[in-house]
């Protein structure tokens, strides 16, 4: 066994899978070139699902949450149906994380604070970028961030109407540990009230 796989048991974790989060998330410091990179998983509303990283910018213990675009296909997959999944893996620690659970827009003052924080470029960006919509080469896109640039030449560059952040609040957790043999550990937080469940799974 590697002695990097540390064996998971329902009474290892934390009763709060968001304290689980916490001490998994930390234990990845420096063991990862983008431990904030998250998989999204959204779907239609009659269910098609649909999946791409985005990055985990928030996590209060409550709710996590990321940036992007409203009218991108997530935002408009999320319009319709405000369900969400996300999942982490750190590799070297042989360590995934699923939550799943309902989203909503963060408000536009958190939104805005967000946005204000970001480098310029990246303000530009996000307001030249009508994400997920055709574009006919990189010219077009070069051309609409010079036009921003432009606009708000010498002053700050306001926040798009079409940009936020969301935040997920969870409903269901797993934590899964690498372990030989395929014979992994896993366990799962589940929501009943106001508790969280723990329970392990087979592998
Ligand atoms: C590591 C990584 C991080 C990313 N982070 C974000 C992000 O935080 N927000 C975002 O809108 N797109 C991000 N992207 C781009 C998305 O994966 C995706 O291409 C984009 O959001 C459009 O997705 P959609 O058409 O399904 O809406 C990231 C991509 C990678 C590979």
């Amino acid at each position: 066994m590697s002695e990097r796989w540390v064996p998971l048991d329902v009474s290892d974790v934390d009763p709060s899978p968001f304290v689980q989060f916490q001490r998994w998330f930390e234990d990845a410091k420096g063991e990862m070139t983008e431990r904030e990179a998250v998989a999204l998983a959204t779907a239609t509303g009659d269910g098609a699902p649909s999946l791409r990283m985005v990055l985990l910018r928030w996590h209060d213990g409550k709710t996590f949450g990321w940036y992007t675009n409203y009218e991108s296909r997530k935002g408009r997959d999320l319009a319709v149906n405000p369900r969400a999944a996300l999942l982490w893996y750190c590799e070297p620690l042989g360590r995934q994380i699923r939550i799943e659970g309902a989203v909503e827009r963060m408000s536009s003052l958190e939104s805005d604070a967000y946005f204000d924080a970001r480098p310029r470029g990246s303000q530009l960006g996000a307001r030249a970028s009508h994400q997920s919509q055709p574009l006919a080469d990189r010219d077009e896109l070069e051309a609409l961030v010079e036009a921003n640039a432009q606009e708000f030449a010498g002053s700050p560059v306001p926040r798009p109407t079409y940009w936020g952040g969301y935040r997920l609040t969870p409903t269901g957790f797993e934590f899964w540990q690498h372990r030989d043999s395929r014979l992994h550990d896993r366990v799962v937080y589940r929501l009943e009230g106001s508790q969280w469940i723990r329970e392990r799974l087979a592998p």
